[in-house]
């Protein structure tokens, strides 16, 4: 039996010895230790041997097996090992291959004119509010001094919904909604970006969406020379200090007297070039005092309040500072047109 056992103690440390992988040492360990291995057999047989020789075998084969086991445990270590280090190996990173660029987006050009308007006109005291782009007949015309059948209304061909829901057609409607939520009881000083939309042919000019920034200061006591003060502080805060201004009379319903404001010309300083079609003037908004009409039907009295308005378009604005030569630019987002205009 002794030498079965020192047989099988060999046997087992040979296979320990040649075996590769994990799974080769659980089977042999399954082989030589489980309980239907050959030592558990011999175990087993010890029945038949004397007394005296009983506690020898059963020590050697404990021995025997302690020792299988523990050549196991150290091989198996040790293919942990290694199997760690390939995998580590395989897996290292080359440091020194160039990475992807990141690509980063900036705000389009004219969100970028929105927030500088904004911004300007924030820091001479107005606030900037929002009105639905789905506007009723109401606000965007009748509130406005456009009554049903008013010839002025063909100056807006419109997008209508139903008979009396359309696409606003211009953010005036802001200024009647903002004035009617108070109804007289307090002043207001606002201006109102948003989208716009018309029925026309797109060209290098013209667009059925576009955009645009509202205007309106109501309170005691404003004058014209309030509103020429505010637009002449915009003008040359947008396009440079070196601009005059200038208002020419014109219509617009919601406004008595009405005017229209021209900057002079960058390109020739007044002198007349191509760019102004020789006038030395460009225009770009119009405005006037709030009509007594409109101030009545939002609530304010005409004999206490008097107000100023104004509406401009911010891709003209774009196009006059940055000299973009077709208003579809802002809108078939060409990435090779919008990143001149990313801030670094
Ligand atoms: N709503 C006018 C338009 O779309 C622009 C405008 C003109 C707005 C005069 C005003 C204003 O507030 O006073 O053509």
């Amino acid at each position: 039996m002794k030498e079965r056992l020192q047989e099988l103690k060999e046997e087992a440390l040979n296979k320990v010895e040649q075996a590769d992988t994990l799974n080769e040492l659980q089977d042999i360990r399954v082989a030589y230790l489980g309980k239907k291995g050959p030592i558990t057999e011999v175990l087993r047989g010890m029945g038949k041997l004397s007394k005296e020789e009983r506690p020898v075998i059963g020590e050697l084969a404990n021995k025997v097996r302690e020792a299988i086991a523990g050549e196991l445990d150290a091989k198996k270590e040790s293919i942990e090992a290694r199997e760690l280090e390939e995998k580590l190996e395989k897996e290292t990173i080359d440091v020194t291959l160039p990475g992807r660029p990141v690509t980063v987006g900036g705000p389009h050009l004219l969100t970028s004119i929105i927030e500088e308007i904004e911004d300007l006109f924030i820091g001479m005291g107005f606030e900037v509010r929002e009105g639905p782009e789905v506007e009723t007949d109401y606000y965007n015309f009748e509130a406005l001094n456009l009554p049903k059948g008013h010839p002025a209304r063909d100056m807006q061909d419109s997008f209508y919904i139903t008979e009396e829901l359309l696409m606003r057609t211009h953010t005036s409607p802001v200024q009647a909604r903002t004035m009617g939520k108070f109804q007289g009881s307090k002043p207001v000083k606002m201006i109102c970006p948003g989208k716009v939309y018309r029925r026309d042919t797109d060209d290098a000019t013209h667009s059925h969406q576009f955009t645009q920034v509202e205007g309106l200061y109501v309170d005691r006591n404003v004058r014209m020379s309030d509103l020429k003060g505010v637009l002449n502080r915009f003008a040359k805060q947008m396009f440079g200090e070196e601009r005059e201004i200038r208002l020419r009379p014109s219509f617009f319903p919601f406004t008595e007297p009405s005017v229209e404001m021209d900057i002079s010309c960058k390109v020739c300083h007044g002198e007349g070039c191509s760019v102004c079609k020789g006038t030395g003037w460009i225009e770009i908004l119009g405005g006037g005092m709030v009509h007594p009409r409109v101030l009545e039907m939002a609530g304010y009295d005409p004999k206490e309040y008097t107000g100023f308005a104004f509406g401009m378009g911010p891709e003209r604005i774009a196009m006059l500072k940055y000299g973009v030569d077709d208003i579809r630019h802002f809108y078939t987002n060409d990435v090779r047109f919008l990143k001149q205009y990313h801030k670094a």
